[in-house]
Order: C-alpha cells, then structure tokens, then sequence
C-alpha cells in the first residue's frame, strides 16, 4: 500500500538534482524563475546548513533516461519556547509533474515529510493549500484548521 511504482525512489534532494528536472517539476506549482547553477548551490547549501530544521524531498523516476525528478515537497522543522521547547512542522512546495499525477506520488511525498517530523519531534504540522486541494490534503490525513493571512511585499 506505501509503495512507490516500480523504479521509482525517494529520497533527499540532492545538489546535482540542478540538472534532473528538480525546478521543471517546482513549475507545476507556481513561477520559478531563471536560476542559475550557481545560485542554485548557493541555496542549496544554505539550506543544508540548517541541521534538522529543513528537509527537502524528491521522488526519481529512474525508469526514464536520464533518471527525472517527478515530484518534491519541503518540511520545515520551526523550534519554538512555547509547548516546553516544541516544535511544529512546516509543509512546503509540494508538486508532482503534471504527467505523473494520480500515481500516489503526492501522498508518498506527504507521508515521508510526515514522518520526518514526527521523528524531529514534531507536535503537529501545518500547511496552507488552496480550496481546489483541500481534497488532497484530507486524504492525507490533514483537516482543516484556521485561516492564512498574508502580508506581500
Ligand atoms: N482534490 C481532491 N482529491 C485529490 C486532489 C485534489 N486536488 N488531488 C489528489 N487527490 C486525491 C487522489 O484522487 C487520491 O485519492 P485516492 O487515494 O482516493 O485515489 C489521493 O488524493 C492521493 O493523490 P495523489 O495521487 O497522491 O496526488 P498527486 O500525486 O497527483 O499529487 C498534488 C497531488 C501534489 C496536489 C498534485 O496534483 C500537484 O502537484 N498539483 C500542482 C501543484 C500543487 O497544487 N501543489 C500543492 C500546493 S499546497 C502546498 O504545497 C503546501
């Protein structure tokens, strides 16, 4: 029941997934931009500097050649004073390629991020989403709760 389609695999983003349709797969969610390599390592290590407190994911599709990164999503891991030091997970920027959607990958990609804070020590973890995904979502096991406000600079 949690497997992935075969030749299929999760696992960590990795610094040459610059070259593996990391950022194509981003696009399906919203603009991404021209990133150059380099500003891509950039961020990149910047955020493996942040120990323990942000995770990114990627599903491959080793089956296709080159290998392709098919779907992705992030956790943040935000550690607070307040529940005697707890921490709340953070769900970020999940998309999975247009032509692969329907395949569980997304729901695979929100069980491993689950996990994950869990493992941290997570008490809850939070996202926002759209009405038109709140289906997904609940299939996931999230329910809704509270209401986003936002502030654009
Ligand atoms: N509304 C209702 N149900 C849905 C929806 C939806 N929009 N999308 C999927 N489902 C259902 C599926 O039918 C499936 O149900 P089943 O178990 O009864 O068969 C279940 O949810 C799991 O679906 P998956 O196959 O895992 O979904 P998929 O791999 O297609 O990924 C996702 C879903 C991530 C929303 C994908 O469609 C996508 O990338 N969309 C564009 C980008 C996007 O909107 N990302 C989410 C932004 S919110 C955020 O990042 C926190």
């Amino acid at each position: 029941q949690s497997a992935l389609p075969e030749g299929y695999v999760l696992r960590a983003l990795r610094r040459t997934d610059y070259a593996t349709g990391f950022l194509d797969c981003l696009r399906v969610l919203t603009t991404v931009g021209d990133i150059s390599k380099d500003q891509f390592d950039q961020r990149y290590d910047w955020i493996s500097r942040q120990e323990g407190g942000y995770f990114i994911l990627v599903i491959e599709d080793t089956n296709s050649s080159p290998p392709r990164v098919v779907g992705t999503g992030a956790l943040l891991v935000e550690r607070k004073f307040i529940h005697n030091l707890g921490s709340v997970g953070h769900i970020e920027d999940i998309a999975v390629a247009k032509d692969q959607q329907g395949k569980k990958l997304g729901l695979r990609i929100i069980q491993a991020l689950d996990f994950v804070a869990e493992k941290t020590g997570c008490y809850k973890t939070i996202l926002d989403c759209s009405e038109a995904n709140e289906g997904f979502y609940v299939k996931c096991g999230f329910r809704r709760a509270g209401l986003e406000m936002a502030h654009y600079y």
